[in-house]
């Protein structure tokens, strides 16, 4: 006999196309109805792939109709084009589970990118956002001190990885899952492969933002992530002096040819108030990314001040925001969440989160580089163009 259970406990054995994990365990399911042998089933998935759809047709017609369903209606919602979509998937997301990708660049390291990752993730867990915090700088990760996870072990499941839980972030850290150093002499494939090892193999709960800490400079860790994901946002973090700026100009021209809306620009080491005698000085200039982010039609988030208590919070794993929410920093970092979020918002609703341009246009779960993934591609421009001639391209007729 058919129930609405035994349905359910069939479609749970459908991987979603790509995933370990099934449509049912993603959320993916949406609606079982049953008439005798009448079956309705509703899925909302998150990839506008048609390869993925038409698995997912026949993987649930085969399952159900084992079962005993004679009549199947199978009504599979998918996302839209990006232009006239109201939410995030555009295009590519190998993390399915997770509504909103925010990278944070910077020209070059120890500008204070780590310690912007930090308090902006725990700023939006503040705000009653779903958050997680991912340290994808393999060169040097230091997000587990910051977040006062030092030393742990990461607790693995099968062939996936459960993130730490801190502060209301789930964190995971390339640092906790490659050696020491070993990474230091990575390029091209192995950054790719890194990377969307991170955003494959780690089970996110169901998260509303992904803040990902990206190594320094514009290289194949950041693409590699715009072509796994539909980034929704980028920041940048420079300090105020020139050199650092034309770091930075690089940065976010690399947001603008990824197609990534820039949410903004946080200068931080902004100024310095001496803690004895309150006066301040502006050590490396201050208000100088103004003109800068004015020129990338963006703004400056926030002026974050060289603060002793910000190094001693990363230096002792207790972020700034969370143990002093109300000092004049604590409210820079949450106003600067704030402001990211609206943005992201706005994006959505200008469907300007659309870096589906510059993503391989391949099944879930091919490589771009691998062999199949090229035969896939050259298959598709071969059929593009022959659309254009007006042919039917399946290689039948002779003009
Ligand atoms: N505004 C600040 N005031 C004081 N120390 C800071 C500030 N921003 C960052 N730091 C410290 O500077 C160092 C480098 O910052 P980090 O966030 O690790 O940079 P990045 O990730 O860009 O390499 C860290 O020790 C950090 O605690
Ligand atoms: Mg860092």
């Amino acid at each position: 006999m058919l129930t609405i259970e035994n349905i359910k406990e069939k479609l749970s054995t459908i991987s979603y196309p790509g995933f370990t994990k099934s449509i049912v365990d993603f959320g993916f399911v949406k609606d079982i109805a049953i008439d005798g042998d009448k079956v309705a089933v509703y899925v909302e998935i998150t990839s506008s792939a048609e390869e993925v759809e038409k698995e997912l047709r026949e993987n649930i017609t085969k399952e159900l109709t084992m079962l005993g369903a004679t009549d199947l209606n199978i009504a599979i919602a998918k996302p839209q084009a990006p232009k006239q979509m109201s939410n995030s998937m555009s295009g590519n997301n190998m993390t399915p589970q997770v509504k909103n990708f925010v990278m944070v660049s910077s020209g070059k390291g120890g500008v204070g990118k780590s310690t912007t990752s930090v308090n902006l993730a725990i700023a939006l867990a503040m705000q009653g956002k779903k958050v997680g915090l991912l340290d994808a700088d393999i060169y040097g990760p230091n997000i587990p001190r910051m977040m006062g996870l030092d030393g742990q072990e990461p607790e693995i499941i099968g062939s996936k990885i459960m993130p730490y839980k801190a502060y209301g972030v789930e964190v995971m850290s390339m640092g906790s899952l490659v050696e020491e150093g070993k990474a230091l002499v990575w390029r091209g494939a192995m950054i790719q492969k890194a990377i969307q090892q991170l955003l494959r193999d780690i089970l996110w709960s169901d998260l509303d933002v992904l803040v990902i800490d990206m190594p320094p400079g514009t290289g194949d860790a950041q693409l590699t992530l715009a072509q796994s994901v539909p980034v929704a946002a980028g920041i940048n973090v420079t300090t105020p002096q020139h050199v650092a700026l034309d770091d930075s100009r690089r940065s976010l021209e690399m947001f603008s040819k990824l197609h990534i809306p820039i949410a903004g620009i946080i200068e931080n080491m902004s100024g310095f108030v001496c803690p004895k005698c309150g006066e301040e000085s502006d050590i490396f200039g201050s208000g100088t990314c103004d003109d800068l982010a004015k020129e990338y039609n963006t703004k400056v988030l926030a002026n974050i001040p060289i603060e002793p208590n910000i190094r001693v919070g990363g230096d002792e794993g207790k972020p700034v925001v969370y143990f002093y929410p109300d000092s004049k920093t604590g409210k820079k970092y949450l106003q600067a969440a704030q402001q990211l979020w609206e943005n992201i918002e706005k994006s959505h609703a200008d469907g300007a989160i659309g870096n589906a341009d510059i993503q391989p246009n391949l099944p879930a779960g091919v490589s771009a580089c691998s062999t199949e993934g090229q035969a896939y591609q050259k298959e598709q421009e071969a059929k593009k163009a022959a659309e254009k001639s007006g042919c039917c391209g399946g290689g039948h007729c002779d003009s």
